[in-house]
């Protein structure tokens, strides 16, 4: 059977999604809470990582080698750097990366490691069924490039400069290595953020007041790809 995974970083963006697979099984492992479901002869993962790069790695991980997930879809929030994405807006990464990866020091450029590339692409099957979902609903879906760290932004010169080295149209703390770890792992993901905040100084207080709210236009949309991945099956 069909096993999807769909992750959050926090308890606030899959709420919206726990709640429409009642009743589900708890279980624990690695010192994280798994929510699995089946769904219209569906088997669904849900969790939430925690905030940043290693603990999304980490459930990741776990969902896929442990609960052997073989879609992951990834709804939450993220800071938009785009002037064209407004708060609620959704944005579909194409491809990710680590903002924060830095040996530069060494001559490579930012976000590259050895063995690595600076941008992981997100699965294109899936971005095709998000533009189908889009046009059901009318909905207006952007697609750009997220870039991931371990820092909450807040800062324009750090905005810019993100935008310097990665072009991208947001960020958050963990798209890009979820996208690592699924590239790696050969399963097929995609990553899904309703803008909170522009990652400017009044980023913290626009994150309280919208991140709830945003979170919701995200589950609400993932779970629309949920019911089209099911009923296309
Ligand atoms: N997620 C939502 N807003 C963010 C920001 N400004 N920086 C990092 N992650 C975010």
């Amino acid at each position: 059977m069909l096993k999807i995974a769909i992750m959050g970083a926090m308890p606030e963006e899959i709420a919206p999604i726990l709640e429409k697979f009642r009743p589900y099984k708890t279980t624990k492992y690695a010192d994280n809470e798994y929510y699995e479901a089946t769904y219209n002869g569906v088997e669904i993962v849900v969790a939430y990582s925690k905030i940043g790069k290693v603990f999304s790695t980490l459930t990741a991980t776990t969902m896929i080698q442990h609960f052997g997930c073989d879609k992951l879809l990834f709804s939450g929030v993220a800071g938009g750097i785009n002037p064209n994405l407004k708060i609620g807006d959704l944005i579909v990464a194409t491809k990710l990366s680590q903002h924060d990866l830095d040996i530069t020091a060494f001559g490579h450029p930012m976000g590259f490691v050895p063995g690595g590339s600076i941008f992981v692409e997100a699965n294109k099957e899936l971005i095709e069924i998000s533009k189908e979902v889009a046009k059901e609903l009318g909905k207006t879906v952007q697609e750009g490039i997220i870039a991931t760290g371990d820092q909450f932004v807040h800062d324009e010169k750090v905005k810019d400069n993100i935008v310097k080295y990665f072009n991208a149209d947001a960020l958050e703390m963990e798209g890009a290595s979820v996208a690592v770890v699924c590239n790696a792992l050969n399963v097929p993901f995609f990553i899904l953020r309703a803008i909170s905040d522009t990652a400017d100084t009044d980023a913290s207080f626009s994150f309280d007041k919208f991140m709830e709210s945003s979170a919701i236009i995200s589950a609400e949309f993932i779970m629309k790809m949920v019911q089209h991945i099911v009923d296309t099956k």
